[in-house]
């Protein structure tokens, strides 16, 4: 709890202007604490509130919140509805059907547009044609799509048919789709022949029926490919069909699945503790009425805004803010399938300009790499660009560092634009701790405030408030719409992760310590708890590193852990025992770069170590435990202070002090 602690104090404050909180939806402070009192006082009334006057339903619910299962709740649980039909038919209905949904950036730089109605259109074919090839409501279906209009329309026509999606993000390996396809017990899968990246095209069909080919994956009698490059590939007869052919010949319009609220939406896979990622089951009432409210209480949306959240859509952040959330907001967003650094640097700000985009939602790793790149790169300096459409910014996967916040605000938002700093999780849904534009006074490097209505707090060990001023662990001590309903097929787990015992099984734990000022009250997040490391705002489990060093024949044992990083904020470290004679010199670089090329191989390029250390042994206590809190520091490069009289083989220390 020590380092949590021993965070800095920022004193920099910036107060919303007249003209944010004037414009802003939720409006002033006493604005905030009257939705904060209102939740307080009737906590179920006042999410039904809000999930009546947001939310689109067939059937209206009778019930807000049931406990009966906790810690398994429910939410609006006989009301009907269908997240397609709020995302699109009632931007139909409302007026918006010639408004620009997406604006497709491509990675080559060319931009394509598709309303509300095209968008429509696409999701319906896309509909009809899945139920065609026999999928249905509570069928299993990943998605393993570049960044397009396709990929969006991919995951709203699952929702529509009832269908549940599971994403994967387009850098995971086989075996990773494969592990993940078996845990969902998938029946379909969605992908693209190829992906662009930087100006180079990237198999992604060939990852799939690489992980179908590795068995236990009988039960996936479709492959639905997006056509994105045109590369020549082989199409399996009977399970292989282009989109293009799926949807060819099917109605325009298809009647949504009008499913329950709690109906599962998507499961999301995400690294916890252990070597198996957890699969996120989010439902469908709850975490819509999230996204929609964060949309328009965080981000302020407004008609006329142009929305670009960074993220893909293989991470939460690109469900909820990209493939969801804006889009049942009636708004229009940029969606990017480039990279911040092609053709050049600039890109980011280019397309801001080039789309007069309003608000710009982003990670710290990414301004960290501009802010660096225009530091060697004067061309591709932010005052190069004309940025002043922006109204709003946002950060969001991992503390921002105040060095950076203050840039972003000064050189991006030209100190015109609060940036709302959002903290949340895959497992929340949406925002849970963040400012609001026209309420907060901003802090760098904190996320100030709960969102309305989400009970966020400190405790310790034993699930006690913490006073202000004192670190401690993150919990949420109500449940709330938008929460995670179950790690699929596996409630044991979820209880285990999330509402565990030690904390008197009623606190949702977030696995992040933090701590909160002592005057104002707002939260800092220090980093989790657990064994999680947040890589450029990915999390990667690092037993699930270490699994997959292990699984090479060439290792005997290894331990990974993280190492602060200026641009990655965490970077990944591991310590290795060959079952060889130690390399050292050239030959351990070797080694270092076929393990590297491994571990990407087994989970994906982002779980690649940057550092690796070789050892004849792990540095342990008598009775064999591996000392973490040791390698940490010599992770680090700090001396080792650190009492090591209870280590077996304190001579180990020296070996891994260094990296080939
Ligand atoms: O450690 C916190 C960090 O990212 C974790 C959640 O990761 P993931 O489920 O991949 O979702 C990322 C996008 C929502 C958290 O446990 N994190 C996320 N946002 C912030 C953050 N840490 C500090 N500040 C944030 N704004």
């Amino acid at each position: 709890m020590n380092a949590i602690n021993s965070v800095m104090q920022e004193l920099r404050v910036f107060q919303p202007s007249a003209e944010t909180v004037a414009r802003a939806t939720i409006s002033g402070m006493a604005a905030y604490e009257a939705l904060c009192k209102e939740a307080e006082t009737d906590y179920a009334g006042y999410w039904a509130r809000l999930a009546r006057e947001h939310v689109s339903w067939k059937t209206p619910f009778t019930q807000s919140l049931d406990e009966s299962e906790a810690p398994f709740y429910h939410w609006f649980a006989d009301g009907t509805l269908n997240v397609s039909y709020n995302c699109l038919d009632r931007n139909l209905e409302n007026g918006n059907a010639d408004k620009v949904a997406i604006i497709f950036e491509a990675d080559d730089g060319k931009a394509t547009k598709v309303t509300y109605r095209e968008l429509h259109t696409l999701v319906c074919k896309f509909a009809n044609g899945l139920k065609a090839r026999g999928i249905k409501k509570g069928d299993r279906v990943i998605i393993y799509m570049p960044m397009s209009v396709e990929g969006v329309a991919a995951m709203q026509a699952c929702a529509r048919i009832g269908a549940i999606h599971s994403v994967v993000f387009g850098g995971f390996s086989a075996k990773s789709v494969h592990e993940r396809i078996i845990d969902a017990g998938a029946i379909a899968v969605i992908t693209a022949d190829e992906q662009c990246r930087s100006g180079k095209n990237l198999g992604l069909k060939s990852v799939i029926d690489e992980a179908l080919s590795m068995g236990g994956c009988e039960h996936v009698h479709s492959q639905i490919v997006y056509r994105r490059t045109g590369a020549a590939i082989p199409m399996q007869e009977g399970r292989d069909i282009y989109l293009h052919d799926l949807i060819a010949n099917q109605p325009a319009t298809c009647e949504p699945e009008w499913v329950g609220a709690e109906h599962p939406l998507f499961l999301l896979y995400t690294s916890g503790s252990t070597g198996k990622p957890k699969g996120v089951q989010h439902s469908t009432g709850g975490y819509l009425l999230h996204a929609i409210l964060t949309m328009k209480w965080t981000f302020d949306i407004k008609p006329e805004d142009t929305f670009w959240c960074t993220a893909d859509i293989g991470w939460v952040t690109g469900h909820t803010y990209i493939a969801y959330g804006p889009l049942a907001c009636g708004a229009t967003q940029i969606v990017f399938e480039g990279v911040p650094t092609y053709p050049d640097a600039g890109r980011f700000w280019q397309t801001i300009e080039k789309h007069s985009v309003s608000v710009f939602y982003t990670a710290p790793t990414a301004i960290r790499a501009l802010i660096k790149a225009s530091d060697v790169d004067p061309k591709v300096a932010p005052k190069n660009y004309k940025l002043d459409s922006l109204r709003l910014l946002g950060s969001v996967g991992e503390p921002i560092n105040p060095e950076a916040w203050m840039w972003y605000y000064e050189q991006i938002g030209g100190t015109r634009c609060p940036i709302v700093d959002t903290f949340w999780q895959t497992e929340t849904g949406g925002h849970m701790i963040t400012p609001l534009p026209g309420v907060t006074p901003l802090v760098p490097g904190s996320c100030t405030l709960p969102f309305p209505g989400i009970a966020a707090a400190i405790v310790d060990e034993t699930g006690n408030d913490v006073e202000w001023g004192k670190g401690g662990f993150l919990v949420v001590k109500k449940p709330w719409p938008s929460m995670i309903r179950n790690i699929y097929g596996d409630p044991d787990r979820f209880r285990k992760s999330y509402y565990p015992e030690d904390l008197g099984g009623r606190l949702y734990l977030a696995g992040d310590g933090a701590m909160r000022d002592a005057t104002t009250g707002n939260f800092t997040i220090m980093g989790r708890i657990d064994d999680v490391l947040n890589v450029s705002g990915h999390r990667m489990g690092t037993m699930e590193i270490e699994s997959a060093l292990v699984a090479n024949p060439l290792v005997a044992e290894a331990a990974v852990v993280g190492r602060p990083d200026d641009l990655t904020g965490e970077a990944i470290c591991a310590f290795v025992v060959l079952k060889q004679t130690r390399p050292t010199g050239d030959a351990a670089k070797a080694m270092t770069k076929q393990l590297q090329d491994w571990v990407a191989k087994e989970i994906g390029p982002i779980a690649k170590p940057k550092d690796i250390r070789f050892g004849d042994n792990l540095p342990k206590t008598r009775s064999g435990k591996i000392m973490r809190r040791l390698l940490r520091s010599l992770a680090k490069g700090e001396e080792i202070t650190q009492d090591v009289s209870t280590l077996e083989n304190p001579g180990i220390l020296e070996q891994l002090r260094h990296s080939a």
